[in-house]
């Protein structure tokens, strides 16, 4: 196969913006507080960091591995490592698991804009605190505006999706990235300084083993996997744009950092004020929604000028956090459109975008009219969270990890990640990161997986 002409991020920055604002998401804000609410505070918080560090990050290592060295979509990357195998199809599974997220992750994403749309014309911030939490419940049970939404928030990934990695994808995420972490910074500072915050900052940082069961390790690792975008070949594909100078284990590690950080910092910003409001921190999906409006009612009844400032800035901020995830997961299937079927970039995104709401208005509707709607007892939305983040992505991951480990030859993984032998520090790590990939990491996964099943 001749290699074909690919576009190239401008820079190392430039890969890890993208790769970071991919894995910083509505994971971090959205679904990182209720998993801690869900699985005992902070000990879910140590289980998160073990199965980030020792199993996520060789993960996202491989991911990176086969991108770059295959430089195409995940079918083309596979069929160029290991031609005339069956791993090629691996691209169809991943484009599969990328539909299902980008489904239901946009429901969210239109939430959030919802929530804009409301801290635009002053509705947040200046509401009564003890009647916010429930302005979400509303909104989301309701049919048309949360379809609205739902499709404009999808629109608007296409369009950048549809600009390519450089006009659109890198010159989206330099900016909105680095913002994020600063916007966070502020709500978790001010959160943490509201009455009868110290419970939720105890229930963060005091871990309570015996609450943390079996289901909490593998609901650890699947946030590991969905926060760090893997398994469904958004960091291949990404990895396959990155230059040949770039340090893959750099990217890795500095993502992982990065993005764990983030979701501690949101942690610090949602937890203490859950507590302040009276809010059960096990209340699942609508955790942060509750929440949040009423930190902005509160503050808005002190300072009625900086809590409309900042509510528009935090949902700004949320949205442009979920707009970077979302273009990964579009990106994948977009990859696999142009160079499987040999589409155009724009018939495909317009396909994508087309396909994408069949799926996407019965999740919508999972929180109104559809609701009663079951399938294994649980909503399309949750069918589709659960399905993704318990088969999809840590199948894929799997995989992954198998094929780097044990179908690559030593010599080439090596090569790829010391990049020649040329990184000091990929040279040195590079010994116990191969034995992981090989004997620690697939056993893991395997067991988490199974004992998920039973
Ligand atoms: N990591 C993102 C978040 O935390 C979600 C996400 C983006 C994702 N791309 C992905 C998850 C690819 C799995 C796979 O919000």
């Amino acid at each position: 196969m001749v290699p074909s002409k690919r576009e190239q991020f401008g820079s190392s920055f430039s890969f890890i913006m993208a790769v970071a604002g991919s894995a910083i998401g509505l994971g971090n804000i959205w679904r990182f507080p209720y998993m801690v609410g869900e699985h005992g505070g902070g000990a879910f918080i140590v289980a998160y960091l073990v199965c980030c560090l020792f199993i996520a990050v060789p993960c996202f290592v491989c991911e990176s591995v086969i991108g770059r060295r295959g430089r195409s979509d995940v079918y083309g990357s596979f069929d160029r490592l290991a031609p005339g195998s069956k791993w090629k199809w691996m691209g169809f599974w991943s484009a599969l698991a990328a539909f299902i997220i980008v489904a239901y992750y946009c429901v969210v994403g239109g939430w959030s804009l919802d929530f804009l749309v409301r801290s635009l014309s002053g509705h947040l911030s200046q509401g009564n605190p003890d009647g916010a939490s429930v302005v979400f419940g509303k909104m989301a049970t309701a049919t048309v505006e949360p379809l609205v939404m739902y499709v404009v928030f999808l629109v608007a990934t296409a369009v950048i999706v549809m600009g390519g990695i450089k006009k659109g994808i890198e010159r989206f995420t330099k900016i909105t990235t680095p913002m994020l972490f600063v916007l966070m910074v502020v709500m978790a500072i001010y959160s943490v300084s509201l009455p009868g915050s110290s419970a939720g900052v105890r229930y963060l940082v005091h871990p309570d083993f015996s609450r943390l069961d079996a289901n909490g390790w593998a609901c650890a690792l699947g946030q590991a996997f969905f926060s760090m975008s893997l398994g469904i070949g958004a960091v291949l594909v990404y990895s396959s744009f990155m230059k040949k100078e770039n340090s893959i284990l750099a990217g890795g590690l500095f993502t992982a950092a990065s993005d764990t950080i983030f979701a501690i910092i949101a942690g610090f910003a949602i937890m203490p004020a859950v507590f302040s409001a009276g809010i059960e921190p096990s209340a699942g999906p609508a955790l942060v929604y509750e929440t949040l409006p009423f930190i902005f009612a509160k503050m808005g009844v002190e300072a009625p000028v900086v809590s409309a400032v900042m509510t528009v800035i935090f949902f700004l901020a949320i949205l442009a956090a979920a707009l970077t995830s979302s273009i990964s997961m579009f990106e994948v299937c977009i990859e696999h459109m142009v160079h499987r079927y040999g589409w155009n970039r724009k018939a495909s995104t317009l396909a994508l975008l087309g396909t994408v709401l069949l799926l996407g208005v019965p999740c919508v509707l999972s929180f109104g009219p559809l609701g009663g709607f079951k399938i294994f007892g649980m909503t399309v939305f949750d069918l589709c969270d659960y399905v993704c983040s318990n088969v999809f992505m840590t199948l894929g991951a799997l995989a992954f990890t198998v094929f780097v480990g044990w179908i690559m030859k030593r010599e080439d993984v090596k090569d790829e990640l010391t990049n020649g032998g040329k990184l000091p520090f990929s040279n040195r790590a590079f010994k116990p990161l191969y034995f992981f990939i090989r004997w620690v990491v697939p056993p893991a996964i395997l067991l988490i997986f199974i004992s998920n099943l039973l």
